[in-house]
C-alpha cells in the first residue's frame, strides 16, 4: 500500500518535502500551507486515496498531487455524480479535501485536473465501502485492500504539513478545533443531524486507542467500549440477538452521527432486512387477505405513537426473553397476549 501512495516520480518531491520536517515542525500552525516541492519534480495523481482501497466509512478524505502551474481547478466524479469542491491554492502541490461522500459498495472517484477550462488529466481511484448490512456492499472484489491510514508508512507523506503523532493529545473532552482529528475528520460529525456524545465533544480517543494496534484501533468487540458508558441490560436476557451477542454494535449504530435516531446506519425500516433479506418477500407472522403476510413497514405503529411500524415494532434488536425477541414478551405468556399489545383484545 505504502508503495502505491510514493509513486516514483514523486520521490525527488518527497525528499524535498522531508527536509522541510524540520521547517514545518517549528512552525506554530499544525499546518504549513507553504510547504514547497520542487517544481517540474512533481507528477499530478491521487495520493489518498489509493486505488482499490476497502473502506468501512461512508466518508473518505481526498488528496491530490498537483504540479506547479499545471492545474487551476479540480472537478470530482463520485459514479458519476459531480461532487462540488471548494476553492484550493493549486500552487501548494499538495491539495485536500475531507468528507467525500461515497456510496455503500463500489465506488469511482473520477478527479479532472482543469487549467484554464480546458482538461489536462482524468484520474481514477476505485474505492469500495464495505458493509455488513447489504448483501451487495459485504465483500470487496478480488484485489482491493482494506485501507489503514494511520500506520507510519503511509501518514509520512502527510507529516511534513499535518501533525499525526498523538501520544500526548488529551483522551476526554475536546474544544474541536483543537482536537487533533478535527481538520481531517470534521465531516465525520457536521455531515449529520445526530451526533453521539462522546464523538460531539471529539473525545475521540476514549474509543480510538493512542497505543492501539493498528494505530487508533478501537477495543473489540465493540461492546466492551459501548458498556463502558452504557448499561448492559441484555447480555442477562435469556435470548440474545445475533450481532448484538457477538458484541458488534457498530454494525447497526455509527458510533459517530449518522441522520437516522440512535444513530442508526440505516434507516429503522431498512435496517434488519439487509440480514434477513427473506422477510421482505414472504408472509411473516401471518397470512392476511391480501396474502402478503404481516405488514412490516409504511403503516403508523399502533404500539409506539408517532412512528413508523417497522420490525422493532414487534422484535427487540438486541435480546429478550423468548427466542425472537419480541418486544416486552416473555416466551411463558400466550403468544396471544403479544399480539393483543396492537390487536387490542
Ligand atoms: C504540502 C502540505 C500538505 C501535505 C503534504 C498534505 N496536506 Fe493536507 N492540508 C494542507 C493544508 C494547508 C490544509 C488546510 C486546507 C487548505 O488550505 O487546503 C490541509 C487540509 C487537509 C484536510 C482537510 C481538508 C478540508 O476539506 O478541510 C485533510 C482531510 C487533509 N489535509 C489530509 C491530508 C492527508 C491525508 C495527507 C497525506 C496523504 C495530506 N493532507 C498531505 C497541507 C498539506
Ligand atoms: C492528516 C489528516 C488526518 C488526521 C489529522 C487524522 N486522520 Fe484519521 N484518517 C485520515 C485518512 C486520510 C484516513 C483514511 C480514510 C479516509 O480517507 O477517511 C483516516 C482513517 C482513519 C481511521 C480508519 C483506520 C485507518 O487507519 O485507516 C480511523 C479509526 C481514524 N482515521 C481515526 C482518527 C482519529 C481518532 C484521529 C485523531 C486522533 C485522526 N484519525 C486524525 C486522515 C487523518
Ligand atoms: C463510542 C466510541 C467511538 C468514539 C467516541 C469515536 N469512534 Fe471512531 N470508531 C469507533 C468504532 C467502533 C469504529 C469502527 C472500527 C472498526 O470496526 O473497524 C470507528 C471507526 C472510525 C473511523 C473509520 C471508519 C472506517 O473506515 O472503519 C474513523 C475515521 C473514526 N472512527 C474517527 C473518529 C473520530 C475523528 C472521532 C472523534 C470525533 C471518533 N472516531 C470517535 C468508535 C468510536
Ligand atoms: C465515553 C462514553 C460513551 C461510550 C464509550 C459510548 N457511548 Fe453511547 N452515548 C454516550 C452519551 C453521553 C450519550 C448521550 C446521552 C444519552 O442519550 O444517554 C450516548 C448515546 C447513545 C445512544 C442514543 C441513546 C438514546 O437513548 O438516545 C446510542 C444508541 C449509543 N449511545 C450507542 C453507543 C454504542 C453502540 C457505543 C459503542 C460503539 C457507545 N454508545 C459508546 C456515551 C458513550
Ligand atoms: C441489529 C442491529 C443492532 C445491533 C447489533 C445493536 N443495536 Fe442498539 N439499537 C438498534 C435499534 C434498531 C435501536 C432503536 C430501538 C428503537 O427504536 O426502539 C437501538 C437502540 C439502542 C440504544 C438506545 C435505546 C435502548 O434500547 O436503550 C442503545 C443505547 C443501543 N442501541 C446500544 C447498543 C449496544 C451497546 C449494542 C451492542 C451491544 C447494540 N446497541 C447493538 C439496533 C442494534
Ligand atoms: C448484521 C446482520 C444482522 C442484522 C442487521 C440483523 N440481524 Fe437478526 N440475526 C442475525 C444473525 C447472524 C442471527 C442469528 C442466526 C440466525 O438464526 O439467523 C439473527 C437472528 C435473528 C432472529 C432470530 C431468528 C431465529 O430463527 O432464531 C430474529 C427474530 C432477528 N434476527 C430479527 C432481526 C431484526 C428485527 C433486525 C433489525 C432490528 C435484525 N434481525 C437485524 C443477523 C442480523
Ligand atoms: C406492534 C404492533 C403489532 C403487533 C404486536 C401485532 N400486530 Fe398485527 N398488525 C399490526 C398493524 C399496524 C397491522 C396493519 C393494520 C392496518 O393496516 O390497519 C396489523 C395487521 C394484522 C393482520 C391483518 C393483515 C392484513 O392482511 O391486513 C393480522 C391478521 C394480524 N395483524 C395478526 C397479528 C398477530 C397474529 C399478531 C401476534 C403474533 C400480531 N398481529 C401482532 C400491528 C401489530
Ligand atoms: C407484527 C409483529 C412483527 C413484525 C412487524 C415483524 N416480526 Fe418477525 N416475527 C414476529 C413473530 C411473532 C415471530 C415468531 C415466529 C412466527 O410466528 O412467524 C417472528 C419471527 C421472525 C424471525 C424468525 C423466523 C422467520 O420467519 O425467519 C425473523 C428472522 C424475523 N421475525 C425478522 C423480522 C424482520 C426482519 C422484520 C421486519 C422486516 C420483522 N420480523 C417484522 C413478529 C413480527
Amino acid at each position: 500500500m505504502d508503495t502505491d501512495l510514493v509513486n516514483k516520480a514523486a520521490r525527488p518531491f518527497l525528499a524535498g518535502l522531508k527536509r522541510l520536517i524540520l521547517v514545518a515542525a517549528l512552525a506554530v500552525c499544525p499546518v504549513a500551507g507553504h510547504a514547497a516541492g520542487e517544481p517540474g519534480t512533481v507528477q499530478l495523481g491521487i495520493v489518498s486515496p489509493p486505488d482499490r482501497s476497502v473502506l468501512e466509512s461512508p466518508l473518505v478524505n481526498l488528496v491530490v498531487r498537483v504540479p506547479s502551474q499545471a492545474v487551476d481547478e479540480l472537478q470530482l466524479f463520485v459514479n458519476r455524480r459531480r461532487v462540488s469542491l471548494p476553492k484550493r491554492d493549486y500552487s501548494r502541490y499538495t491539495v485536500c479535501f475531507d468528507g467525500i461522500e461515497l456510496y455503500s459498495g463500489a465506488n469511482d472517484l473520477k478527479v479532472v485536473a482543469m487549467k484554464g477550462g480546458k482538461k489536462v488529466e482524468e484520474l481514477h481511484a476505485r474505492v469500495f465501502y464495505r458493509s455488513d448490512l447489504t448483501s451487495d456492499a459485504s465483500s470487496a472484489p478480488d484485489g482491493f485492500k482494506r485501507f489503514q491510514f494511520h500506520a507510519y508508512q503511509t501518514e509520512k507523506v502527510c507529516m511534513p504539513c499535518h501533525q499525526l503523532e498523538f501520544a500526548t493529545a488529551s483522551e476526554g473532552e475536546t474544544p474541536a478545533a483543537s482536537s487533533p482529528c478535527y481538520q481531517c475528520h470534521k465531516k465525520l460529525l457536521s455531515s449529520y443531524a445526530n451526533v453521539h456524545g462522546p464523538a460531539a465533544v471529539w473525545s475521540c480517543l476514549s474509543c480510538h486507542s493512542k497505543r492501539g494496534t493498528p494505530k487508533l484501533a478501537t477495543v473489540k468487540p465493540d461492546s466492551k467500549s459501548c458498556f463502558g458508558c452504557h448499561e448492559d441490560i441484555w447480555s442477562s436476557m435469556k435470548y440474545g440477538h445475533g450481532p448484538t451477542a457477538a458484541g458488534s454494535c457498530a454494525t447497526c449504530h455509527d458510533p459517530h452521527a449518522s441522520n437516522n435516531r440512535y444513530f442508526l446506519r440505516v434507516s429503522a425500516g431498512d435496517l434488519c432486512l439487509g440480514c434477513h433479506e427473506e422477510i421482505a418477500t414472504k408472509a411473516h407472522v401471518i397470512v392476511g387477505f391480501s396474502n402478503a403476510g404481516h405488514p412490516v413497514r409504511r403503516t403508523p405503529d399502533p404500539y409506539h405513537p408517532g412512528r413508523e411500524f417497522t420490525c422493532i415494532s414487534c422484535h427487540n434488536p438486541h435480546a429478550g426473553s423468548s427466542p425472537y425477541f419480541l418486544q416486552n414478551y416473555d416466551e411463558s405468556a400466550p403468544i396471544s397476549d403479544f399480539c393483543k399489545k396492537c390487536h387490542g383484545m
